[in-house]
């Protein structure tokens, strides 16, 4: 792990491989080590960079309150100082894929592609905005235990939590560590976010959807139909997995990444970009 000065905020980031650069934004309440797998085996060709969001993992918690528009932005000040001026591939798990979803709005020169995992593109009902607000006083109040416990039943299939301890624990110690201010921060500016749908049609770039079957938060039938609104996208369903597919079924959603890599990088050498 590496920690970059950024206006505002102490960027923490791991940073592996050489080539195309791949940028992986983690869900919540999470850090960049759900990737560790993808990181893997995409390091043999890409370099791939796993960033903790302002506020969670060791990044800086900087206010009461983050943004999606305040990520999206922090990654573009990550790539400037990291000197990456070739266009990324941005993968973004869940609330990772609201930030890539903003990342498109704000900064659609940087990007060659997008990845879209376990994510959704509408924004909170009113009533799920309420819940946020909730969450965020008493993760405050009972500490980071609480959101584990509130949420690990719903991140994961049930055959992941039955028959797959080691990701159950391993989801839950990553919870664990995280700082519970940076996850009230985080969840009060989650329940503010704005509606990503009337994007979906103008997103002009390569991308790759990737949905567990048994994803309670974000279904099959919703990243279905984000998938038939994204010209020319592609997904990819898994069947032995909840939200975090990363994790639940790390070698499965390598191969889907590697791919779609692979149709990414040729489509830019054959245009010169
Ligand atoms: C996530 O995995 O990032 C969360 O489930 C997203 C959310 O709470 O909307």
């Amino acid at each position: 792990m590496r920690t970059l000065t950024l206006p505002g905020v102490e960027l923490a980031l791991a940073d592996h491989g050489a080539g195309r650069p791949v940028v992986l934004i983690h869900g919540f309440p999470m850090d960049h080590s759900i990737w560790s797998e993808q990181v893997q085996s995409l390091a043999r060709h890409y370099r791939v960079i796993t960033p903790d969001l302002r506020g969670l993992g060791r990044s800086s918690i900087t206010s009461g309150k983050v943004s999606v528009e305040q990520w999206a932005d922090d990654l573009a000040a990550m790539l400037d100082a990291l000197k990456i001026t070739e266009r990324i591939v941005l993968g973004g798990l869940s609330m990772g894929g609201y930030v890539a979803f903003r990342f498109f709005q704000a900064h659609r020169a940087r990007l060659a592609g997008l990845i879209l995992c376990d994510t959704k593109a509408a924004a909170d009902t009113p009533q799920a905005a309420a819940g946020r607000l909730e969450t965020a006083q008493r993760v405050q109040r009972e500490g980071a235990r609480f959101l584990a416990d509130a949420m690990l039943p719903r991140l994961l299939a049930p055959a992941t939590l039955a028959r797959q301890a080691e990701v159950a624990d391993r989801l839950r110690q990553i919870i664990l560590a995280g700082d519970p201010a940076g996850y009230a921060a985080t969840s009060r500016g989650l329940a503010e976010r704005p509606d990503f749908t009337p994007l979906l049609p103008r997103i002009d770039c390569p991308t790759l959807l990737i949905v567990g079957r048994q994803d309670a938060i974000s279904t099959v039938a919703e990243m279905n139909a984000m998938a038939r609104a994204i010209p020319g996208s592609r997904i990819v369903e898994i069947e032995a997995a909840g939200h975090v597919t990363p994790l639940e079924a790390p070698a499965e959603v390598s191969a889907a990444m590697e791919e779609f890599l692979l149709g990414v990088t040729a489509g830019l050498s054959s245009t010169g970009s």
